[in-house]
């Protein structure tokens, strides 16, 4: 698909991951919806990006509440024209984590980074259906893998988009839409550089904090790899070094 003129919603696009594929998208001739909680961020993004000759514009919404998800979704055609991208990507920060909290924390987690995902999918499937269309999912490559991992939660939330994105080839097929996902490693946000500041070099080093890290615009970039090749569904990206993108092979279906 070819991204110009197209609608995209980009959910927490505000800052951070999202904001680079918003800048990305658009630059690539795209109408982009920067879907958010964090109004004030999101309006002072709206306005960078369009002094920087993007389409862009601010929809308000909480994608933890399912009928604030459900209307932006299926709005879409009416209040935009269409809707042909959706990147799931909005996510918290991370607080206490498994096991110090309960269930009523961390399904927290996995209710914004794995079921909202799945349910925004739900709705992009049936909201598309009629010119198809391109949903990508932002996992990790915290959800990849066999390994301890310091927020539990977070892992089985993004290892749980992973296989969802990869179990719906067919239905989604079905629907017209193609559905895949991108697992970054660290990505230079702020978050990030919150998260790590004062770690020492061999700290970084032990975590594996690449240097340079991959740059938001960078993950935009893949974003848009999945948009415009036509062949690829339910596929899964791995991005953890700049320039050096990883499309994981289709293994056995059952
Ligand atoms: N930063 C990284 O290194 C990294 C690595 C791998 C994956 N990711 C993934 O990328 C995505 C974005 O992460 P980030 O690091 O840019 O985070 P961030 O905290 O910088 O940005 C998240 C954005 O989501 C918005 N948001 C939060 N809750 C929301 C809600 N309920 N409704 C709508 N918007 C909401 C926030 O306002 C913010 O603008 C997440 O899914 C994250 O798991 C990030």
């Amino acid at each position: 698909m070819d991204p110009k003129g197209k609608v995209a919603i980009v959910t927490g696009a505000a800052m951070g991951v999202g904001k680079g594929i918003a800048r990305q998208l658009a630059a690539a001739g795209a109408r982009v919806v920067i879907a958010e909680i964090n109004e004030d961020a999101a309006r002072s993004t709206v306005e960078e990006l369009r002094a920087d000759g993007g389409n862009v514009e601010f929809a308000h919404v909480d994608v933890r509440v399912d009928s604030e998800l459900r209307d932006l979704i299926t709005s879409a055609p009416d209040r935009f024209g269409s809707l042909d991208i959706l990147v799931n990507n909005a996510g918290i920060r991370r607080g206490v984590v498994f096991p110090e909290v309960g269930p009523e924390l961390w399904s927290g987690v996995l209710h914004i980074f794995l079921r909202q995902v799945m349910y925004g999918t739900q709705l992009a499937l049936e909201t598309m259906s009629d010119r198809g269309g391109a949903v990508v999912n932002i996992a990790s490559g915290a959800g990849v893998g066999f390994g301890y991992h310091n927020w539990p939660e977070y892992a089985v939330a993004k290892a749980g988009v992973i296989r969802f994105t990869t179990s719906i080839v067919r239905v989604a097929a079905a629907a017209n839409v193609r559905v895949n996902a991108i697992c970054p490693g660290w990505v230079a946000t702020e978050s990030v550089s919150e998260y790590t500041s004062g770690w020492t070099e061999e700290e970084k080093k032990k975590r594996e904090v690449p240097d340079p890290m991959v740059k938001p615009e960078e993950i935009g970039d893949s974003v848009l790899e999945f948009v415009r090749d036509d062949t690829l569904a339910s596929r899964v990206m791995l991005h953890y070094h700049p320039n050096d993108r990883k499309l994981v092979p289709v293994d056995t279906e059952y």
